[in-house]
């Protein structure tokens, strides 16, 4: 699996999600490679009405229908299309308790947790909640020319033999450009990448999908 955050970058905003959304549609089809996009909030229903890509959230809440301004509901994401979210994302951290409960509230509609971790000693805390998938990233390569693949190869083997298990798999992220960094990432066990600026930066982000699409072939 890959996938794309959008995070709220402007070349990938509005308009410019579904650009993106379109290329990761494509590439899914073309390859038979589950790939996802993550727009900012507002910019889902947007997406999902113009284009088949799938579509999980940044970030979701756990408050029920009802009085709670400014909270993301999950049911409303998911009427809104979404299959899945992140959660605890480097760039919005969430305490142990708050993370369970928003796996739970996944589990419950059926929804693809995906749970970021900064650390092992993060990634197994996390692992006792038994998320889909808990997706590793050192927070100081997040956005860098460093991949995680390339400046710690021994994380990824880490976290697969700590942290994947049958109900949860692991993916890794921060800094993935090349080819050479998916297949790295791959070859040590990973099930797939979660990354940001490499695409939505893109000036042609299907191509870019492409190179990443090629660093799985090699394992396929
Ligand atoms: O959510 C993925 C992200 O944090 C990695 O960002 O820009 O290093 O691919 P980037």
């Amino acid at each position: 699996m890959i996938i794309v955050n959008l995070k709220t970058y402007e070349e990938a905003h509005g308009e410019k999600s579904v650009r993106i959304a379109r290329a990761c549609e494509l590439v899914a089809k073309k390859h038979n490679i589950r790939i996802v996009v993550c727009p900012q909030t507002v910019d889902i229903r947007l997406v999902k009405s113009k284009t088949n890509a799938e579509v999980f959230a940044q970030h979701i809440d756990t408050v029920p229908f009802g009085k709670y301004t400014g909270w993301i509901n999950p049911e409303t994401m998911k009427e809104a299309g979404i299959t899945g979210t992140l959660i605890n994302h480097s760039e919005h951290k969430l305490s142990l308790d708050e993370i369970r409960k928003r796996v739970e509230r996944c589990r419950e509609l059926g929804l693809v947790s995906v749970v970021c971790a900064d650390s092992i000693e993060e990634g197994e805390r996390i692992k006792l909640l038994q998320p889909d998938y808990i997706a590793i990233e050192p927070p100081e390569l997040i956005g860098s020319d460093i991949s995680v693949s390339t400046a710690k190869p021994e994380l990824i083997r880490d976290a697969v033999i700590k942290l994947q298990t049958p109900k949860t798999k692991v993916l890794v992220g921060a800094g993935v450009r090349t080819e050479q960094d998916v297949r790295v990432a791959i070859s040590l066990g990973a099930s797939g990448i979660l990354s940001a600026s490499e695409i939505s930066k893109s000036p042609d982000p299907e191509r870019s999908l492409e190179i990443f699409v090629k660093g799985f072939k090699h394992k396929l």
